[in-house]
């Protein structure tokens, strides 16, 4: 160091003298020259400031001390290599070349680290006086190959957004006069991309690609020294897998002193195969077990976040919730930020980090419509930049079931029919009852009627007749609307828990299945009404058969008319079945022959009015009845039968309902059984008896006789029967006359009295219908003797409409006698003495009046009063 110290001091005084004195100038470059074994050497030489001829020669001496110089080369002289090195000169491995007159270059091809000395250049003196230096030396270092390139990588694999430190270790083992270089390089296929230079000397260069990352502080240089370099790459994207190379170069100066390097060592080294795994590929996101709440509870749900690099990642996290129904549309129940703002989402919705990558969500007082699908979709970010921000990677979880169940409303609906018509028109009642109400504390209860036509088949059709709501309003069915109007069936709501339906009059097409539907309704967060259940009870059957209405009447024979006059009876006893609270009409028919033409007699309406028919003959009417003796019993009496009621009698009954208008309705009718009506008719038999009022009769009284006629054995109704009378005294008269009637009265009423007998001696007189009366007046001793009467019977045929002669009977004899005391003898001169006299009397009483009315007349006229009279005359 000091020799060298003492050179350079040398230089310079020599230089300064030439400067001054233009002396020779032999310049060789700075040193030392630093090779490596095997490497190529040039050393040029210039000489200056010489005199003599233009073109120098120049010879090459290795010093290897200050007492050894080795000469090496010369350019004008063969021999003047020193045997050692002969060898080489003559390989050519040392060589010298001239390169202008006053410039040579000694190169060797392969340096030796044995060729380590110095080396000088000599120009021998041309120059007429010695000045300046006549060589000049330069040290040349040939060192060993000891660069070595230990890469090291700090993981092999790495997430997307990750960092990976591509470490590199250079080491030589000769430090003086050379500088190193690291580079960091990147194979991505065949082609190597630089991504950062530092070195030689302080300098740092980044590839062109990644001069943005670098300006993001994405490349990070890690120096520790010692030779150890580092570099950090921030942010790996997928595009960043690959070879990862690391360089490293050995440099010394150039030659000449200038500022620039040159390499004279490089060896490079593959820091690794960087596998980036992208962050889609490593992200998984979760969202635990379904779960089925109830109403009010709170849903609380963890989506879980796995993924490389989680604490670095920015998450976007969103909550969609779809209903159970397949029509549903997924929906975002909240949706919040990166930064935890949340940007869209109902403020029941609460979301919170429990840790990096975890988020609870929390949703309150859950309602059923709360149940859906839901998932936790995530939006992974990753710095970019500086401050930046890229989506890398985003997922969905598994969609969760989360079921709301409602804490139903439960209860029984139980179906009861009170009335169960067993007619038509009968009512019906149904009553629908809830029973066991549970989980209802402020809901309400509606109920739905329902019928369904018998019979039962999976393609009946059920027809709603009537709701009421859980407002408690009554909402008809549509083809009830008339009904429930009429009010012929109401739907009422009879306590809390029971509803009843009622069909005042039950129809035949009434008759099917009814159902009572309960619906429990529940209040909704927002005070809706939702409709939390429903249960439907069984179905009452309401039918009956609609049975024939069965009618029958038995007559029986109350009391016989054997003989004709005689009383008939005969009552009828009715028997219904499948008739609802009728009422019966009878009527009694007559058949003269089984079988016969019938005729109606008379009837009893359903109302009790009795009414003769037809069949009557008005004089008989009084003489049939009929009347109702008991609740389904009634009579019919026939008085005084005649031949002519002979026959067969039944009844006719009808059984009457009302209907709902109320008024009578002829359900079925019935015959009874036949009762006969018979008797052996023998005709009218009758006989006649005579009476007289008295036996002792006195001369000129008048005398009565009585003809009685009783008859048997047919009617004894007036205008039936009739008679022709006729009055004989016997045997005075009848043996003289052959029978000549004192006086006749045939069946029409003409009275004919014998010859002779014209005066107004006798009469007949009818009192009624069987007794004749034979008046005698003024009798006389002839009138003295038997009487008697014959009667000859006519009966009415209502058949023929004629009279028909019967029998004629004659009376038993009736004696008339006559007693004639004096006063017989004397009475008529006497009686005809009084008799003139009372007409004397009163002829005399007469003639007075007239006289003495002639008399007075005007002197009355006079007075006021028979002026008023005249006026009353007028
Ligand atoms: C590189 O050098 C550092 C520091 O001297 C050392 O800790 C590390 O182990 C070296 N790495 C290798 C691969 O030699
Ligand atoms: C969750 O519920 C859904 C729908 O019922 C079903 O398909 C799925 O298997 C359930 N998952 C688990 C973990 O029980
Ligand atoms: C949510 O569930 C977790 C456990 O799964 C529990 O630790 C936490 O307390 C629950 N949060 C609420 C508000 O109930
Ligand atoms: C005639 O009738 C009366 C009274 O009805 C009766 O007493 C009498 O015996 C009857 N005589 C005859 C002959 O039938």
């Amino acid at each position: 160091m000091r020799k060298e110290k003492g050179a350079l001091r040398l230089l310079i005084l020599f230089m300064a003298l030439a400067v001054l004195c233009e002396s020779r100038l032999v310049k060789v470059p700075a040193g030392p020259l630093v090779r490596v074994e095997g490497q190529s050497v040039s050393i040029r030489c210039d000489v200056s400031d010489y005199e003599g001829p233009r073109e120098q020669d120049f010879e090459w001496n290795l010093i290897l001390d200050s007492e050894t110089s080795v000469p090496l080369i010369s350019t004008f002289d063969q021999t003047y290599t020193d045997p050692s090195m002969k060898d080489r000169v003559n390989s050519g491995d040392v060589s010298v070349k001239k390169l202008a007159d006053d410039a040579v270059e000694l190169t060797i091809q392969k340096v030796r680290a044995s060729d380590s000395t110095i080396y000088r250049c000599s120009t021998p003196s041309t120059d007429s006086s010695v000045k300046g230096n006549y060589f000049a030396d330069v040290e040349l270092k040939v060192i060993g190959d000891s660069l070595k390139v230990t890469p090291a990588i700090s993981q092999q694999t790495v997430s997307e957004g990750e960092s990976v430190n591509l470490q590199c270790n250079i080491t030589r083992a000769y430090t003086a006069h050379t500088s190193l270089s690291v580079t960091w390089s990147f194979r991505k296929g065949t082609s190597l991309e630089e991504l950062l230079t530092f070195g030689p000397g302080d300098v740092l260069k980044v590839g062109k690609a990644f001069a943005q990352r670098y300006a993001d502080g994405e490349l990070i240089v890690g120096l520790s020294g010692g030779g150890s370099y580092g570099l950090i790459l921030k942010g790996v994207k997928p595009q960043d897998q690959g070879v990862y190379v690391c360089t490293g170069r050995e440099w010394t100066r150039q030659p000449g002193g200038g500022k620039g390097w040159q390499s004279i060592l490089e060896r490079s080294e593959e820091i690794g195969n960087v596998l980036v795994t992208p962050l889609a590929q490593s992200l998984v996101v979760s969202v635990e077990k379904n779960v089925t709440l109830r109403v009010e509870d709170t849903l609380n749900l963890t989506c879980s976040v796995a993924a490389h690099g989680l604490l670095s990642l920015g998450m976007e996290v969103t909550w969609l919730v779809k209903g159970l129904s397949s029509s549903d549309n997924q929906q975002v129940l909240l949706h919040v930020g990166r930064d935890g703002q949340v940007l869209s989402g109902s403020e029941l919705v609460s979301m919170s980090r429990i840790q990096p990558g975890t988020f609870r969500l929390l949703l309150p007082k859950v309602q059923p419509s709360d149940s859906g699908l839901y998932s936790c979709q995530v939006k992974c970010w990753l710095p970019q930049g500086s401050g930046g921000w890229y989506q890398a990677a985003e997922k969905t979880s598994d969609p969760i079931q989360v079921l709301v169940t409602q804490l139903e409303p439960d209860f029984k609906v139980g179906l009861r029919a009170p009335k169960i018509p067993q007619f038509t028109d009968d009512p019906t009642e149904l009553l629908c009852e809830v029973s066991n109400l549970l989980n209802m504390p402020d809901g309400s209860l509606g109920v739905t009627w329902s019928y369904a036509i018998l019979p039962e088949d999976a393609s009946r059709s059920v027809t709603t007749i009537a709701s009421i709501d859980h407002l408690g309003v009554m909402v008809p069915g549509e083809m009830y609307r008339q009904q429930l109007g009429d009010g012929n069936i109401a739907v009422t709501r009879t306590d809390p828990s029971t509803f009843k339906m009622q069909l005042l009059r039950t129809q035949d097409k009434d008759m099917g299945l009814y159902s009572c539907s309960v619906a429990a309704w529940t209040r909704g967060r927002q005070g809706e009404w939702n409709k939390a259940k429903e249960i439907k009870s069984k179905p009452v059957e309401v039918r009956w058969s609609s049975k024939t209405p069965v009618l029958s009447v038995a007559a029986d024979q109350v009391r016989e008319a054997s003989t004709g006059g005689s009383t008939f009876e005969m009552s009828c006893k009715v028997t219904a079945q499948n008739i609802q609270n009728p009422s019966y009409s009878v009527l009694i028919r007559f058949e003269e022959t089984a079988g016969g033409k019938s005729r109606k007699v008379v009837s009893l309406s359903a109302d009790s009015i009795l009414q003769l028919e037809e069949g009557v003959v008005p004089s008989h009417a009084d003489s049939v009845a009929l009347e109702k003796t008991g609740p389904l019993e009634y009579r019919f009496r026939l008085n005084s039968a005649q031949v002519s009621d002979r026959g067969f009698y039944y009844c006719d009954v009808t059984a009457w309902t009302r209907d709902q208008s109320n008024t009578w309705r002829s359900g079925v009718s019935a015959e009874s059984n036949k009762i006969q009506l018979d008797f052996t008719d023998t005709g009218p038999v009758f006989n006649v008896s005579i009476y007289s009022d008295s036996s002792q009769v006195k001369p000129g009284d008048t005398v009565k006789m009585k003809c009685f006629m009783s008859v048997h054995g047919a009617t004894s109704n007036t205008g039936e029967v009739a008679y022709d009378i006729e009055w004989f005294q016997s045997p005075s008269h009848a043996m003289e006359n052959g029978a000549v009637p004192l006086i006749s009265m045939d069946h029409w009423g003409v009275v004919k009295k014998s010859r002779g007998n014209e005066g107004t001696h006798c009469s007949i007189q009818r009192t009624d219908r069987d007794t004749y009366v034979l008046n005698l007046y003024n009798v006389q001793d002839r009138d003295m003797g038997s009487y008697y009467c014959t009667a000859k019977l006519w009966h009415f045929s209502p058949d023929t409409r004629l009279w028909k002669e019967g029998q004629t009977l004659t009376s038993a004899l009736v004696f008339l006698s006559i007693n004639l005391p004096l006063w017989d003898s004397v009475k008529n001169p006497v009686l005809y003495g009084l008799g003139a006299a009372l007409v004397v009397g009163l002829l005399s009483i007469v003639l007075g009046l007239i006289i003495s009315r002639c008399c007075f007349s005007r002197n009355l006229m006079h007075t006021p009063r028979s002026k008023l009279m005249d006026l009353e005359m007028d």
